[in-house]
């Protein structure tokens, strides 16, 4: 009865675990949830109350495909000021959400029988995006010793004519590694020889914690087709908005427009006018809110260090750690044996009350991910409950 994508496809299983949490509290259960993937903060009053003044206004109505136009001007002012990048909102796309811009991309670009890498550990959802497209993942190893960045080795034993492109996203998801301008450099001279597109998926580019960050696009000088996404979901805390964009060559936007308009027709009026406000508005917010996470980060990485046999090297970005728990996979619970990341997240969950993310879920065997997008004391308390699971493990 169901089309053959259906079952190619995998469901998010980050939303699922966030699921479980839900259920789990729904049932009276104290869990905490270390698993979410969003701020843990209000949109700032700024937006919303531009938000009201749409709705009043009348701002309520379809606008065009790639978004009103007064949107995609601020984006361009958006990405001169903060990323130092020249764009004319004919290159601008504004989709419901980065994780739309990407898939919106994906059928775009790709055709059946076409490859695409993508760096394990990676973001659950690139993989899907690129088989929703009839296209087919590569998944090229990173060194974790070495701030995950890529194993040129792998890379290279990989390299053949059927691919077409490849997603690279730093600061990452799940890592929170922040890849150094020689990365990307080197990234981006693999993409000229061989005629490869880089989708660039920025939506943690604000969260960036002891180095400025710096746009793929922005070190592009050989003339690689990029294309830079980036989202207002984690920056200003507007995950449920969903306004997320896409910048690149004019013909790439016109075909994901084209795209855009059967699919949703438009993204949402209202959230388009809270975005001006957002990337023109007020900006201390957001320094505010990466001071927060700054803290946060220390205080976990420090304190996650300190659980025997576990090793969390510092992110340098986005609110995630994710450290190398391999010492505990072999071991047994209650008699149950922990062969996977998955079977440790579960036991976790059942025994500690603490929702984690399995690393297997992201091509990272022998981690799982912690987000610190909640309070210290929730987090810190977290932590307490995963080593008393872990030192009772045989
Ligand atoms: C790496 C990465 N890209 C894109 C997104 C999508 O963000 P949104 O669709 O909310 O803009 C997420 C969300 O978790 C993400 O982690």
């Amino acid at each position: 009865m169901l089309a053959n994508r259906v079952s190619r496809i995998q469901p998010s299983f980050t939303l699922e675990m966030t699921a479980r949490a839900a259920e789990l509290r729904s049932q009276g259960v104290d869990v905490i949830d270390m698993g979410v993937g969003e701020p843990d903060f209000n949109t700032p009053e700024n937006i919303r109350m531009a938000a009201k003044r749409a709705m009043d206004e009348g701002f309520t109505k379809y606008t065009p495909a790639a978004g009103m136009m007064e949107l995609r001007q601020a984006i361009c002012e958006k990405l001169k000021r903060d990323n130092g990048l020249d764009y004319s909102p004919q290159q601008i796309i504004v989709s419901n959400g980065a994780k739309h811009s990407l898939s919106t991309a994906c059928q775009a670009l790709f055709n059946p029988g076409d490859q695409v890498i993508i760096f394990a550990p990676y973001w659950v959802s690139f993989p899907e995006f690129i088989r929703l497209a009839d296209a087919e993942p590569v998944i090229v190893k990173t060194v974790s010793e070495k701030n995950f960045s890529p194993d040129y080795k792998d890379l290279e034993s990989k390299i053949n004519p059927n691919i077409r492109g490849m997603i690279i996203n730093s600061p990452s998801n799940p890592t929170g590694a922040v890849w150094d301008n020689e990365t990307v450099l080197r990234l981006l001279d693999y993409a000229t020889d061989q005629d490869w597109i880089v989708i660039s998926d920025e939506c943690y580019e604000k969260l960036v914690y002891d180095a400025p960050f710096t746009s793929t696009e922005k070190l592009n000088q050989n003339g690689a087709a990029v294309l830079t996404i980036q989202s207002l979901s984690k920056t200003y805390a507007m995950t449920g908005w969903r306004i997320g964009y896409t910048a690149s060559h004019p013909d790439i936007i016109k075909a994901m427009s084209k795209i855009q308009g059967q699919a949703t027709s438009c993204p949402n009026s209202i959230g388009q006018k809270a975005a001006v406000e957002a990337l023109l508005g007020d900006q201390t917010v957001v320094e505010k809110m990466v001071d927060t996470f700054l803290k946060r980060r220390n205080n976990i990485i420090e304190r996650l260090n300190q659980v025997p046999y576990i090793s969390c090297p510092i992110p340098r970005g986005a609110f995630y750690a994710f450290p190398n728990i391999s010492h505990y996979l072999g071991k047994s619970a209650n008699g149950k044996k922990i062969n996977t990341s998955f079977d440790l997240s579960d036991c976790i969950l059942r025994s500690a009350k603490t929702v984690t993310v399995a690393g297997a879920g992201f091509g990272g065997e022998g981690h799982i991910r912690l987000s610190y997008a909640t309070d210290s004391e929730t987090f810190m308390e977290g932590i307490r409950r995963i080593e008393e699971a872990l030192s009772q493990l045989d």
